[in-house]
């Protein structure tokens, strides 16, 4: 049983690293890392932070994902000094912004 279960963590373990590579080769491809890091501040707030900041939020996904479309500031103003997060639509399709918003609200889960 216990080798079974290794056995499964082993094989999980890749699958788990690419769709995180993806996620980030997309949030590449999309600009996002020009301002973004996971782990620390860069222009906007780190990604990591913004996950941890909306935990437990069931609306959370939503706004994001309205945020990223559309832009906004005022909400990482002590972080950022008031730099706004600029709008991504149509320039980024809805469904990578979806992709983009579920990856950035996973890290902290
Ligand atoms: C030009 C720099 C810049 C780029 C490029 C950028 N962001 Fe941002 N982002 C920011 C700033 C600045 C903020 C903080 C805005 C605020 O204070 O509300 C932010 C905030 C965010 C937030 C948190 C929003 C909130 O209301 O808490 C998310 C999620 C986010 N960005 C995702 C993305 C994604 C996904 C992309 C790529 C499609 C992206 N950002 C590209 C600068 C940027």
């Amino acid at each position: 049983m216990k080798k079974f279960a290794l056995t499964l963590a082993i094989a999980a373990l890749p699958f788990v690293a690419t769709t995180a590579q993806a996620d980030l080769d997309l949030a590449k491809k999309s600009g996002c890392l020009a301002c973004h890091a996971v782990d620390k501040k860069v222009v906007g707030p780190a990604w990591g932070d913004v996950s941890a900041k909306y935990k437990g939020d069931a609306d959370a996904r939503a706004s994001l994902i309205e945020k990223v479309k559309k832009g906004g500031k005022g909400n990482w103003t002590e972080v950022t000094g008031g730099v706004p997060m600029p709008p991504y639509s149509p320039r980024v399709a809805d469904a990578d912004i979806e992709t983009l918003v579920d990856f950035v609200l996973g890290l902290a889960q």
